[in-house]
């Protein structure tokens, strides 16, 4: 599939100008309120589309509707429940206030419950589980985060990718954290040199290294879980109808399907392994 490998290419080559889907911010979101009548409500999704196969889009430019893991799942979801479903695009840090001030119903960005977020939003169960890696500029030698003491160290803004550096800089005796927007402009960064490594989740990573050959990565140990879950505004109602629709996924085999072709096929189809 050609085309398919393209698409992949673009859609992780550097720096892409994501930009905000249309439809954000003057649509209401669709909230609890009339119970029942859920048959023509349409969900807003919010999500962070720089995170190949999670959510991504197709083309460099950045237009058209995200497509990934977890946009599936959503879909899936909503069908099931009988709501429409739309789209909405953002930075990743911009989420979690996006839930809060209800601009989106719920959020899927690959994105961990952590305690500290558990106080902001509420979370589903968890549906996939992920490792932490660093990613680097092949042969630089910085397999751990011990190699990169004194280093320049890249995580995404908002991240627990962020944290899990700032924790393992005081365990090394230090080393500059740089936070960015988008994990492209990472990645972009790290081939351009100006900082030495990016710490990225395994499934992510292993996309753009495949991509860019002058990559590798090392996977790290974990301090806490890294598991994915979707988050939803406080006392959304949502939540439980979302869990027992996750919870039929992963019995009827629909999950193990969109694992399947996100984080094995994809990957056949869009490099040389
Ligand atoms: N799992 C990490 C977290 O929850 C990283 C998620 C980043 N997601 C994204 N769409 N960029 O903080």
């Amino acid at each position: 599939m050609k085309r398919r490998k393209l698409l992949f290419s673009l859609a992780f080559s550097a720096s892409l100008a994501i930009t905000t889907l249309a439809g954000c911010g003057n649509q209401e979101a669709a909230t609890d309120g009339s119970d029942g009548e859920s048959a023509s409500k349409t969900l807003v999704m919010a999500t962070s589309p720089d995170y190949p196969p999670y959510e991504f889009y197709e083309t460099a430019g950045g237009e058209g509707e995200p497509i990934g893991f977890d946009i599936d799942i959503a879909k899936y979801i909503t069908e099931q429940l009988g709501y429409e479903l739309e789209v909405s695009g953002m930075d990743f840090n911009g989420i979690i206030p996006a839930l809060q001030s209800e601009r989106a119903d719920f959020a899927m960005a690959g994105m961990t419950p952590t305690e500290e977020r558990k106080q902001n939003v509420d979370f589903s169960d968890i549906y996939y589980e992920a490792k932490n890696t660093i990613v680097t500029k092949k042969d630089a030698g910085f397999d751990s985060f011990a190699a990169l003491k004194d280093k320049k160290v890249g995580v995404q803004l908002g991240a627990t990718q962020q944290e899990a550096a700032q924790t393992a800089a005081k365990e090394v005796g230090g080393f500059k954290i740089e936070p960015r927007n988008k994990i492209s402009e990472l990645i972009q960064e790290v081939k351009a040199g100006r900082i030495d490594a990016a710490v990225v989740e395994d499934t992510v990573a292993k996309g753009y290294v495949q991509n860019n050959p002058d990559l590798e990565l090392s996977t790290v140990e974990n301090a806490e879980a890294a598991g994915s879950a979707i988050a939803f505004p406080k006392g959304s109602e949502l939540t439980p109808e979302f869990n027992r629709v996750l919870e039929e996924m992963k019995t009827n085999g629909e999950m193990d399907k969109l694992i399947q072709k996100w984080f094995e096929e994809y990957y056949e189809k869009s490099g040389q392994e």
